[in-house]
C-alpha cells in the first residue's frame, strides 16, 4: 500500500497544472514518491499510474529507464560515484574502491545501518571537476581520499 503524504497530495494538482498532458507529470511524481519513501516501490508506481491514467507497466518502464530512480529501499544517503572517462582518468576507480572499503560494502549495496547506498554512475556532467560523486542532491567534486573521508564523516 502506498499513499502520497497529505502535503504531497496537495502538490499533485500543482504539478499537473504545469504540463499540457498528465503523462508529462510522470517524472515529477516519481521523484516525489522517491523523496517521500527513499525509493519507488511497486505500489507507488501503481498509485502514480492511477493518478495519471497510465498502466503500471508503462510507469515501471519509464522509472526503470532512469538510474536516478531506485526500485529498492536505499540508505539515507545515496552515493552516485561517477566512473565515466574524465573521472576515471582522474582516479575514480581507486576512489570508488576506497569508498566501498570505507563503508564496508560492495557497489550496489547499502550499509547495515541503512545510512549509505553506493552506486556507480555514468557522467554527471561535472567533468571539469573530476573525479566527482553525487550524494542525494549535492555534487562533491575534485575528490581525494581525504575529501571523501571529510564528506562521509560529516553526514549524520
Ligand atoms: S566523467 Fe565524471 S562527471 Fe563527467
Amino acid at each position: 500500500m502506498f499513499e502520497f503524504s497529505p502535503a504531497n497530495q496537495k502538490r499533485i494538482p500543482e504539478i499537473l497544472a504545469k504540463y499540457p498532458d498528465t503523462q508529462s507529470a510522470l517524472l515529477p511524481l516519481l521523484t516525489m514518491a522517491q523523496r517521500q519513501e527513499g525509493y519507488v516501490a511497486p505500489q507507488a508506481m501503481v498509485e502514480i499510474g492511477k493518478i495519471l491514467k497510465l498502466s503500471p507497466g508503462y510507469v515501471q518502464s519509464v522509472a526503470s529507464f532512469y538510474t536516478m530512480y531506485h526500485m529498492h529501499p536505499t540508505g539515507k544517503y545515496i552515493i552516485l560515484f561517477c566512473i565515466n572517462i574524465s573521472c576515471q582518468l582522474n582516479g575514480a576507480d581507486e576512489l570508488l574502491a576506497y569508498t566501498a572499503s570505507k563503508l564496508n560494502i560492495k557497489v550496489g549495496e547499502t550499509t547495515a545501518d541503512k545510512k549509505f547506498t553506493l552506486h556507480r554512475e555514468e557522467c554527471l556532467a561535472a567533468c571539469s571537476n573530476a573525479p566527482m560523486m553525487r550524494i542525494n542532491d549535492t555534487y562533491h567534486e575534485d575528490l581525494s581520499k581525504e575529501k571523501i573521508d571529510k564528506i562521509l564523516d560529516s553526514l549524520d
